[in-house]
């Protein structure tokens, strides 16, 4: 049998089933940023074939001009119990769902009727434009905004995710993934991005000279800090899992390898130190990626940002989070197949595997790999992710389970 089917404990306080999870998807679908009927029947279908855990799509912490006019917003009490829906048919189903807190950060865009309706402000370390972006929306589809806002007071913006996991916890979500990669928010913290051009240094994220600037100390603060808030209304670091890809590209947040070594270095043993219930480490952006392309492309990281050849980031930081003692899990992101995952489990280089896009076109991952079915692969094209649909259930509710 895979180990992957193995049942695990998440620091003796959340038994799962196995240690397959689900991992966070934005599908653009919660029509009024919350979820409904599409949404309950796609998450607990999966919990009905038996996944350990799922984490649900990002879903911002704050009113936001993202390029994902759909994706949900946990800042009322109307949302919360939207998806105290959702929570409540997983569990139903036998299975576990953490909330994922998504801030964008300097990744979107004032024009975006969202944000001109709620009079939003683009927030960010420094006031440093991110490269990229279209906004498909907008007229001319712009990149990311210009009119991006210093954040003079960083606990104020912890504040608002605290608001936010609270509404979660009232949700019912059985823990929270605090998303720190992607080049959103706390990830714009953590990277100064310091670069040479033409011999000079330029920096493109982080910049302050203030407690959350500057030293790798500072520039982990806030992503620890919203660790601790967290941990405090769940009631303890264990339900707390932190999303994180050391070699990720995504939203201008690539760095340099001996920059990318120091930071998630001293971040993850302070993670460890904190005694995270579990450490998610992808590996988005090494090169050449595995897999088939299909969602990401084959496209490699910024040729300004090269890798060591065969460079792994989870095989490289893995053993900082998991040894004989260690508080914490590791969970394990991109491109993995069933048996890579299975093979890492047995060899004891790690504890839980996430998949993400095999979830979209199988409702039955954990069925498929007890019975040895190959996962179904994408074969209807680039819109099933986040649109058009004529209704949210399409490319959604409607991937056929394999005959068994
Ligand atoms: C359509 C789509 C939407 C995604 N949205 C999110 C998201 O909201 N939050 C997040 O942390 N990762 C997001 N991801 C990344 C996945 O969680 C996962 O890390 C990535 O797809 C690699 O796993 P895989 O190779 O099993 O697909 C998304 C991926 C896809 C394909």
């Amino acid at each position: 049998m895979s180990s992957l089917l193995e049942p695990v404990t998440v620091r003796g306080k959340l038994p799962l089933r196995n240690r397959v999870v689900m991992g966070s998807m934005t599908r653009n679908r919660c029509l009024d940023r919350k979820p409904g009927p599409a949404q309950i029947k796609h998450y607990a279908d999966r919990a009905r074939d038996g996944v350990g855990l799922i984490v649900n799509e990002g879903t911002f912490v704050d009113w936001t001009g993202c390029d994902w006019q759909w994706s949900p917003v946990m800042i009322k009490m109307e949302h919360a119990e939207a998806w105290r829906k959702v929570t409540d048919a997983v569990h139903e189903a036998g299975g576990k769902i953490f909330f994922q807190a998504w801030h964008a950060g300097r990744i979107q865009h004032d024009q975006m009727p969202i944000m001109r309706e709620k009079g939003g402000r683009v927030l960010a370390p420094s006031s440093i434009k991110a490269e990229g972006g279209k906004y498909r929306d907008l007229p001319g589809q712009p990149g990311h905004t210009d009119n991006v806002e210093e954040i003079k007071n960083p606990p104020g913006v912890i504040d608002t995710y605290r608001h936010s996991v609270l509404l979660a916890k009232h949700a019912g979500f059985d823990g929270v993934e605090l998303l720190a990669q992607g080049g959103y928010l706390p990830h714009q913290f953590l990277n100064t991005n310091q670069i040479n051009q033409g011999g000079s240094k330029h920096s493109r994220s982080n910049k302050r000279t203030d407690s959350y600037g500057g030293s790798v100390e500072n520039r982990c603060r806030f992503t620890l800090e919203l660790v601790d808030v967290i941990s405090e209304v769940f009631g303890g670091p264990e339900l707390v899992c932190v999303k994180i890809n050391p070699t990720d590209f995504y939203n201008d947040c690539a760095t340099t390898f001996e920059e990318m070594k120091e930071t998630y270095t001293f971040l993850i043993k302070a993670l460890v130190d904190r005694r995270v219930g579990i450490v998610n480490v992808g590996r988005r952006g090494i090169d050449p990626n595995a897999g088939t392309g299909d969602f990401f492309g084959r496209s490699g990281r910024p040729e300004e940002f090269p890798l060591p050849p065969g460079y792994d980031p989870v095989l490289e930081f893995g053993p900082l989070v998991k040894y004989p003692g260690s508080p914490s899990l590791l969970m394990a992101n991109h491109d993995y197949t069933p048996e890579e995952a299975d093979r890492l489990v047995k060899e004891g280089k790690l504890d839980l595997i996430t998949f993400a896009r095999p979830f979209i076109y199988n409702p039955d991952i954990i069925s498929r790999i007890k019975n040895g079915i190959p996962f179904a692969q994408n074969d209807r094209g680039k819109t099933v992710h986040y649109g058009p649909y004529r209704t949210p259930d399409e490319n959604y509710n409607d991937w056929p389970a394999a005959s068994l």
